[in-house]
This record gives structure tokens, C-alpha cells and sequence, in this order.
């Protein structure tokens, strides 16, 4: 009687640790060809803000050039300082932030939230483009049907994502582990790499939806913010990224 109850014991701590936190499979074949294609990975919380790969104007007028210049200079920079000032002296300072990601919570609050922030905004930034008239092509635009029947239905599942975030967010595009693409939003500076957030997955498009992302332009019309952004996609960038699956 005593080893059964010995026996239960085992396999309710072992079913505790093995569901608390919902780690991202940090050791599989999924994590780890991502690692080796997106340089991104090797970033740590000690990190430089990156140059913008346009000028403040050059996504007018879907997003116009003085809030491109407030978030860039100013609300990212201050992600990025404060991730840099909240991971220095740490014994986490040298680790990669994916890593930091797939633990958030045994990190304090400060940290995932400001690392969050410089990794959103960074990716944000290379997944919009002044060249206009792209769309998803081969592959990439096959999955996207697979997942949603059209590339219309996805336009409008993601859009609805970021427009229906309560108060500030994000939307999301990722390739989950089983190499299939899902939509999802977070709040706050959250991202699919955390381990707390409910689907998880590698990013390949995120829309920023904080009121700092358009307020200045659309005032209280996030929608229309939303349905602007389509014309400014990356999709290049989009569909290299998709490419980690
Ligand atoms: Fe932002």
C-alpha cells in the first residue's frame, strides 16, 4: 500500500513539472533548425537597437513619419535601454533571449516585459516595407490556404486579431512546432516564444496594436490603422521567416 501511494506521488510531481509553464520544446528538431536560421536567436539582453531599414516617412501614408520617429526613438529605445539595464549584473545577462522567452516566468516581471518590447519592435520593424504590391507567393502562400482557405480569410482572422486585442498588443502570424502557420494575439509586450502565452509558435508577422503605434494618425480608429497596414507588408521578409518550419 505504501509503495502505491509512493508510486502516485511520483507521478503527480512528475505530471506537476512536466505541465507548469508549458515550456517551448527548447531541445527539439522544430527549436532548433529556427535557431540556426534567424540571426535574431543569438541576441541577448544586453543588445543594441537596430537602425530602422527605411526612413521615418517611408511608410506614408499608411503610418506617417512623425510616429514612426516617436516609436522608434522613443518607445523603442526606452525597451531597449531598460532591457539592457534590467539583464546587467544578472547571472541571466549572457543568456539568449529565446531561451529568457521559453522561462519567462522564472524571470522578474521587468524583464519580460522590456526584452518583450525590443523584440517586438525589432521584428515589427523588418516585417513592413515602403515597397508596395507584394503578396505571399509558392509555398508560403499554400500554407497560408491550408490554414485558412484563402489569403483574403487569413487578411481578415489576422486583422481581426489586432483589432479586437483588448487595450495594447500585438497580432501575430507564427509557425507553430508542427510546422503549420496559426494566428493569435497577446497583450502587452508578450510574443507566441514566451512561455506564458497561450499559443505559442515562431513569429514570421506581427502587428504592433498600442495606441503609441497610431494615435497620433488615426486617433481612436484602430481599424483603419489595421487595414492600412496591409499595403506596407514585407512580405519577402514574411516568407523567409516562414521558412524556419
Ligand atoms: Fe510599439
Amino acid at each position: 500500500m505504501k509503495k502505491v501511494i509512493v508510486s502516485i506521488f511520483v507521478v503527480a510531481l512528475f505530471a506537476t513539472f512536466s505541465f507548469a509553464g508549458k515550456p517551448f520544446p527548447a531541445d527539439n528538431a522544430f527549436w532548433n533548425k529556427a535557431l540556426s536560421k534567424l540571426a535574431e536567436f543569438q541576441l541577448t539582453g544586453q543588445s543594441k537597437q537596430m537602425p530602422l531599414p527605411y526612413a521615418y516617412n517611408a511608410l506614408e501614408p499608411s503610418i506617417d513619419a512623425k510616429t514612426m520617429e516617436i516609436h522608434y526613438s522613443k518607445h523603442h529605445a526606452a525597451y531597449t535601454k531598460n532591457m539592457n539595464d534590467a539583464t546587467a549584473g544578472t547571472d541571466y545577462v549572457s543568456k539568449p533571449l529565446f531561451q529568457l522567452f521559453t522561462e519567462t516566468e522564472k524571470y522578474p516581471v521587468l524583464v519580460k516585459n522590456n526584452a518583450g518590447g525590443f523584440y517586438n519592435h525589432l521584428l515589427f520593424w523588418t516585417v513592413m516595407s515602403p515597397v508596395s504590391g507584394q503578396e505571399p507567393q509558392g509555398d508560403f502562400l499554400k500554407a497560408i490556404k491550408d490554414a485558412f482557405g484563402s489569403f483574403d480569410k487569413f487578411k481578415e482572422v489576422f486583422s481581426n486579431a489586432g483589432k479586437k486585442q483588448f487595450g495594447s498588443g500585438w497580432a501575430w502570424l507564427s509557425v507553430n512546432e508542427n510546422g503549420k502557420l496559426v494566428v493569435s494575439s497577446t497583450p502587452n509586450q508578450e510574443n507566441p516564444l514566451m512561455s506564458t502565452t497561450e499559443v505559442r509558435g515562431i513569429p514570421v508577422l506581427t502587428l504592433d496594436v498600442w495606441e503609441h503605434a497610431y494615435y497620433l494618425q488615426y486617433q481612436n480608429r484602430r481599424a483603419d490603422y489595421v487595414d492600412a497596414f496591409w499595403k506596407i507588408v514585407n512580405w519577402k521578409e514574411v516568407s523567409r521567416r516562414y521558412d524556419v518550419k
